[in-house]
């Protein structure tokens, strides 16, 4: 099934335009025939199609989303199956991802951040209430329509609560520009994932770059996982530094506990009347001498599990598949091999910070 302007899914949704192509998916704006009225509809890619691997993505995607109903959640009305694809039918959000609002303004003001990220944290904790974790939280996920409510996408890589792995044992999904320390360490994603990723985006948007990066994804990881976060821009105000700081901890339990504590600590930051005085102590300061060597080792044994992860996977891939669809940022990583000792040393720089 191709994708194109007059295609009727199920005999009921229409599709008109397209809005975008992911890394899975094609994003159409469509006719709802039966409700009369716009939705979206997100088809498997043409070339994706017969493939039962991304046809169980968007089927757990449907299945993960659909017991979510939150003002910042897309809400996801309808999902099918047609000549060997698969599509998802959500409320069709009217604005332009984040991707694309920082593309033109290079960075955004603090108040003008806060109150999108209190959205998103607020639409994630509702997520994780539900016991699933999103795991892919990255600006072209966050979508913003004019005057609107925040909206987050795409729950294709998403996780919930007892569901089987659709990665191969010993792989772990993710963007690795936004990928958690954890899950770059092999150790699973949680809430607290999210928030991290949330940390990246926050910090993207406020100095204009992310604040790792790499010429390949394996580089990138590894920073995640040991690399101090680089200053951000001195405009910014001291409590908004230290809110991101915060959330881009190595150790993710010095991270906000929850996106619910984590909204409301942003609303009351986006309050004009907000005191600086009230920021606490940075969970990013400076490494104290002892736990320099520490860290070392965690970066060595980091190094190891996310280069022999890649490898795998790689070696093991047919050609064509993952490595070739733009915007599925895989990063495959073992859940062993160097891991177990990363979650040692990881407990140990968490004492000392
Ligand atoms: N419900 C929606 N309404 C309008 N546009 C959407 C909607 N969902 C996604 N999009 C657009 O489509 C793009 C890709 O959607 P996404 O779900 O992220 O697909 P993929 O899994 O392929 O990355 C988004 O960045 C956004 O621009
Ligand atoms: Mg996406």
């Amino acid at each position: 099934m191709r994708p194109q302007a007059g295609l009727l899914l199920m005999g009921r949704y229409q599709l008109r335009s397209r809005i975008a192509l992911g890394g899975m998916g094609e994003v159409w704006r469509a006719w709802d025939v039966d409700a009369e009225r716009a939705v979206a509809a997100k088809v498997l890619r043409p070339e994706l199609a017969g493939q039962e691997a991304f046809l169980a993505r968007l089927r757990a995607e449907a299945r993960n989303s659909a017991g979510l109903h939150h003002p910042n959640i897309a809400a996801l009305l309808d999902y099918g199956e047609q000549d060997g694809s698969g599509f998802l039918v959500m409320e069709l959000v009217d604005g332009e991802p984040m991707t694309a609002l920082l593309e033109r303004r290079g960075t955004l003001p603090a108040a003008e951040l806060l109150p999108v990220l209190a959205q998103v944290a607020r639409g994630l904790h509702a997520a994780h209430a539900a016991g699933v974790v999103h795991r892919d939280v990255k600006p072209s996920n966050i979508l913003l329509p004019p005057g609107g409510p925040v909206k987050i996408t795409d729950f294709g890589i998403s996780l919930a609560a007892g569901q089987p792995a659709l990665t191969a044992a010993g792989m772990v999904m993710g963007t690795a520009q936004y990928l958690s320390p954890e899950q770059a360490t092999g150790r699973p994603a949680t809430p607290l994932s999210d928030l991290y990723a949330l940390g990246i985006v926050a910090y993207e948007a406020l100095a204009g770059r992310r604040p790792f990066t790499g010429r390949t994804e394996v580089e990138i990881a590894v920073q995640h996982v040991d690399a101090p976060v680089p200053p951000l821009p001195d405009d910014v105000p001291a409590p908004v530094r230290d809110v991101v700081a915060r959330l881009l901890a190595k150790h993710p339990a010095l991270r906000p506990p929850s996106g619910e504590a984590l909204a409301r600590e942003l609303d009351r930051l986006a309050r004009p009347s907000h005191a600086p005085s009230c920021s606490v102590p940075s969970a990013a300061s400076a490494p104290r001498p002892g736990t320099v060597r520490r860290r070392r080792d965690r970066t060595r044994r980091a190094m190891g599990a996310v280069g022999v992860g890649l490898a795998t996977t790689i070696g093991a891939m047919a050609p064509g598949t993952v490595p070739s669809t733009p915007g599925i940022g895989t990063l495959a990583l073992p859940e062993d091999s160097g891991a177990a000792g990363a979650r040692e040393t990881d407990r140990m720089t968490a004492r000392d910070s």
